[in-house]
């Protein structure tokens, strides 16, 4: 689905269908009006009829003639002035109604419909990435396709002439938004068998050729010459050798800190010696969502060319049961110099991160944020909807939060009081990679912080939200908005 901006068209739409909004149950807006003017008033016709429920994203078919053959009359809910949520609602019901129809191409008013406190660029670019969200599809492994075409295939979005710049630079950012939460949704999907370390990496460079930006993959060899033995200790069970990734954009003056961000990419977790049992194994391919979504952001701020620096890290392995593999009770040392014994396997993640961790500091970043599909206690806690928060700076949190919530793509701040270490206290090593039942996400990310040390630091658990299960199992793309977002922000601050 292709998005594009273009000035006011007064009356006279030229497209397959038209998406015109309806407010409070009953009023079309200035551009609708103009429509149903040049079209005898059967819009407004059709409304008095009462056919067209209240309820967002409600749509009422109207058949026109000439050059506008139809017209979706869409709900935006019964208030005059919509919310974020009543506005994607209508987004989301828009779409997939023109989806169902044969017209190729649609023309977008439901901008002109009010939102409190956001602007028109902020409901052109949640039209773009709700129209992309249902047009991905994963059909590379199917040998026949299944699913219909993607309609409409172009939807044009008119502006007034002032608002034209801003416009087309907001349908340009959420384009490329759309393309790094693409690239996330497609990493994710593809399974273990062909998504392994060496297919991160090779698609890291792939997209740093692409980008010009500087590369660097580093094999188990060049990690334990740094002395990264937590990270080396995940892959030892698997034939599959591990990668560190690492990719760097300089958007800024070289003497402005960048910003990292540290990725999970787990391409396969059984659970390694500490087995997971069988049911839903087959999700833990979605085990480098973090990974995923760290190099869809960094995409999508290359191809928006933001004024900022950026490093990607990304440690990569495969946590395999093998006769080499780490056992329960192994105590290995890390980059930092800590000691942990490893009392379940399954916490491979926070093993692999906190090389990576030490590792990043070579960088100077001013801000880290990792990402990972850390713990299931975090789905526990926060079910499917908000990414879990950790961070000891209320600044930085704060900034995330504010940036997940602008974009639809939310975190949630757990806490992270040092109480919490002591849960992962060791008798033989420097400390536990476990901490118990209670509070699994919080003491995983206390673990975390013990070697995030040298800058700000915040920790996203996606255990949650980088995929949805079920019938329309899949990778959500998140959180490569909530993170693009904070990045626009800073890169404007
Ligand atoms: N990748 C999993 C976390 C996970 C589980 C994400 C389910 C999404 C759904 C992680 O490596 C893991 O296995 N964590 C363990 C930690 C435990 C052994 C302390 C978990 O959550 O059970
Ligand atoms: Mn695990
Ligand atoms: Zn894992």
């Amino acid at each position: 689905m292709q998005f594009s901006t273009r000035t006011s068209v007064n009356g006279r739409a030229r497209a397959g269908c038209a998406l015109l909004p309806v407010v409070a149950g009953k009023d079309l807006t200035a551009g609708g009006k103009a429509i149903d003017a040049t079209h005898g008033g059967r819009l407004a016709k059709a409304l008095r009829t009462g056919d067209l429920p209240a309820k967002a994203g409600s749509t009422l078919l109207v058949q026109l003639d000439g050059a506008l053959p139809r017209v979706l009359l869409v709900s935006m809910g019964e208030a005059r002035e919509g919310g974020d949520k009543s506005f994607g609602e209508a987004v989301r019901g828009a779409l997939k109604a023109a989806g169902q129809l044969a017209a190729d191409d649609a023309i977008s008013l439901l901008h002109e419909a009010p939102v409190a406190a956001r602007d028109t660029a902020w409901k052109l670019r949640a039209q773009v990435l709700t129209g992309r969200e249902l047009a991905y599809r994963f059909e590379v492994l199917k040998t026949k396709r299944e699913s219909q075409p993607v309609r409409p295939r172009r939807v044009v979005l008119p502006v007034e002439a002032a608002e034209s710049g801003v416009a087309a630079r907001a349908v340009a950012q959420a384009g490329a938004i759309a393309d790094g939460v693409q690239m996330t949704r497609d990493l994710g999907n593809l399974p273990g068998n062909y998504c392994t370390p060496t297919y991160l990496a090779d698609t890291a460079k792939k997209m740093a050729r692409e980008f010009g930006l500087e590369a660097k993959v580093l094999d188990a060899r060049q990690m334990q010459a740094l002395k990264m033995g937590a990270l080396l200790s995940v892959a030892r069970g698997s034939v599959q050798p591990p990668k560190l990734i690492v990719l760097r954009y300089q958007g800024a003056g070289a003497r402005q800190a960048p910003i990292a961000l540290v990725g999970k990419g787990i391409t396969f977790d059984s659970g390694g010696i500490s087995l997971k049992p069988g049911l839903e194994m087959d999700e833990m391919k979605f085990d480098m969502c973090g990974a995923a979504s760290v190099l869809g952001t960094m995409r999508a701020v290359a191809a928006m060319k933001l004024k900022i620096n950026l490093v990607v890290v990304v440690p990569s392995a495969e946590n395999m049961p093998g006769g080499r593999a780490s056992k329960p009770g192994d105590i290995v040392a890390s980059m930092s110099g800590q000691t942990v014994e490893i009392l379940n396997t399954d916490a491979e993640g926070r093993l692999i991160l906190c090389d990576a961790l030490t590792y990043v500091q070579r960088f100077k970043p001013s801000t880290v944020i990792d990402v990972a599909t850390l713990t299931g206690a975090c789905v526990i806690a926060l079910g499917h909807h908000h990414s879990g928060l950790f961070s000891p700076d209320d600044a930085l949190a704060a900034e995330l939060q504010e940036a997940g919530r602008e974009i639809g793509d939310t975190c949630w701040r757990m806490p992270l009081d040092d109480e919490y270490q002591e849960q992962l206290k060791s008798p033989f090593a420097d400390m536990a990679n476990i901490g118990g039942r209670p509070a699994g996400s919080i003491t995983a990310a206390c673990f975390l912080s013990r070697f995030a040390k040298g800058y700000d630091w915040a920790h996203l658990d996606i255990a949650g939200t980088a995929w949805k299960s079920g019938a329309n199992k899949g990778a959500s793309g998140r959180p490569v908005p909530l993170l693009t977002r904070f990045l626009l922000a800073r890169a404007q601050g």
